[in-house]
């Protein structure tokens, strides 16, 4: 139950491996890239104590020595100041150009420590081994690294991409039912944005993989990573493509912003509630029928998701406090809002041409079903 992703992009090509148990068999994989037998591994304190000496154990196996670093977990841990943390400890360990630099966790983890490896020393290697659903199916592929500013999140950044991707799919067993099904927000938009049949597959196959079918989860994180890996592909620095992966994010910004980007709202339930209020839009819009936006809250509502910004507890803003908070979305294009839309389930694109007023209506209705 082992497959492989090639993300072939030129002369950063590399594999994206998926299956159980991959944290044991580290040092087989990370041998080959190494030209002295020493890692430095960036951890959170969550991650660390759940996995970090299986992995030292894995490593060892083939003589590579692990040093660690651990740093608190949460959303908070993407800022400047523990940027400089990861960067001040990795030139203590005395990292070289040819050294890799390992980042173990979630996607706050591979975001911060993808970027502290892109500018140190105007960039090191780095390996990826995601933790959670979201890193494996989305943050851990194709290279955007970064952390948050005050004026949103992910402002800051580089696109630099990994050596090796480790998706050890067993390590979704220590997940909350919460945090994996936040991460399946993710995988549920790669049916969404262009694969039909995924999407069927999930209708099917979703209940099992929560309940946490090892071959089921290693199939939908090999066909989210098969996509997001065709995608980067085409469009490495979301020139047009790229774009596409961002469905529901655009209603999914403005919803964590409101939230204070906490534990209101993970990243990937808001996902979820913004493609489904994506294909609520698309249908007002005549661009798909009315059954699709019922049929996708009616898979989210069957895996128990938050699917409506009714299921977000506490105040939010009115309709034109949050299309103000989507003007910060990094998709804006000489001050124009763009979404992604669907003319149907598995038929996405990207456009810039959405009235206003059509996107008030459509938060209007959502927050007066509050
Ligand atoms: N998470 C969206 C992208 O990687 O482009």
């Amino acid at each position: 139950m082992r497959e492989i992703v090639n993300v072939d992009l030129p002369g950063r090509e590399y594999q994206v491996v998926i299956g159980p148990d991959l944290l044991t068999e580290a040092g087989a994989f990370l041998d080959p890239l190494l030209t002295r037998k020493k890692v430095s591994v960036i951890s959170d304190s969550n991650v660390a104590a759940l996995h970090l000496e299986t992995l030292r154990a894995g490593l060892a196996k083939q003589g590579i020595e692990m040093q660690a670093l651990t740093l608190p977990p949460g959303e908070a841990t993407k800022s400047w100041e523990q940027l400089e943390v990861c960067s001040n400890w990795l030139l203590d360990q005395k990292v070289e150009r040819r050294d890799v630099v390992v980042a173990f966790g979630g996607g706050v983890v591979g975001d911060l420590v993808g970027f502290a490896a892109a500018i140190l020393r105007r960039g090191v290697r780095f390996v990826q081994i995601p933790t959670s659903l979201l890193a494996q199916v989305d943050s851990s592929v194709g290279g955007k690294t970064g952390i948050n500013a005050t004026h949103g999140k992910n402002l800051i950044g580089a696109f630099h991409q990994p050596s090796l991707v480790l998706a050890d799919t067993a390590v979704l067993g220590t997940l909350t039912a919460r945090d994996f099904l936040a991460g399946y927000g993710e995988v549920v938009k790669y049916g969404m944005l262009g694969d039909t049949a995924f999407f069927d597959w999930l209708e099917d196959q979703g209940p099992a993989l929560a309940a946490g079918d090892a071959a089921a989860r290693v199939e939908a994180v090999r066909r989210s990573v098969q996509m997001k890996a065709d995608i980067v592909m085409r469009d490495e620095t979301e020139q047009g493509d790229r774009a596409l992966l961002n469905l529901g994010h655009t209603f999914c910004h403005a919803l964590e912003a409101a939230t204070g980007y906490s534990d209101r709202l993970l990243h990937g339930e808001g996902v979820a509630i913004g493609c489904a209020l994506a294909f609520e839009l698309s249908a007002r819009l005549g661009l798909c029928s009315q059954e699709d936006p019922s049929r996708v809250r009616a898979h989210l509502k069957a895996m128990g998701m938050k699917t409506d910004i009714a299921d977000i507890d506490g105040d939010l803003p009115d309709a034109a406090g949050l299309l103000d908070l989507m003007g910060q979305d990094k998709k804006v294009v000489d001050g124009q809002l763009r979404f992604i839309l669907a003319r149907s389930i598995g038929d996405a694109f990207v456009t810039g041409d959405v009235p206003r007023e059509v996107v008030l209506d459509v938060l209007k209705d959502a927050l007066a079903g509050r």
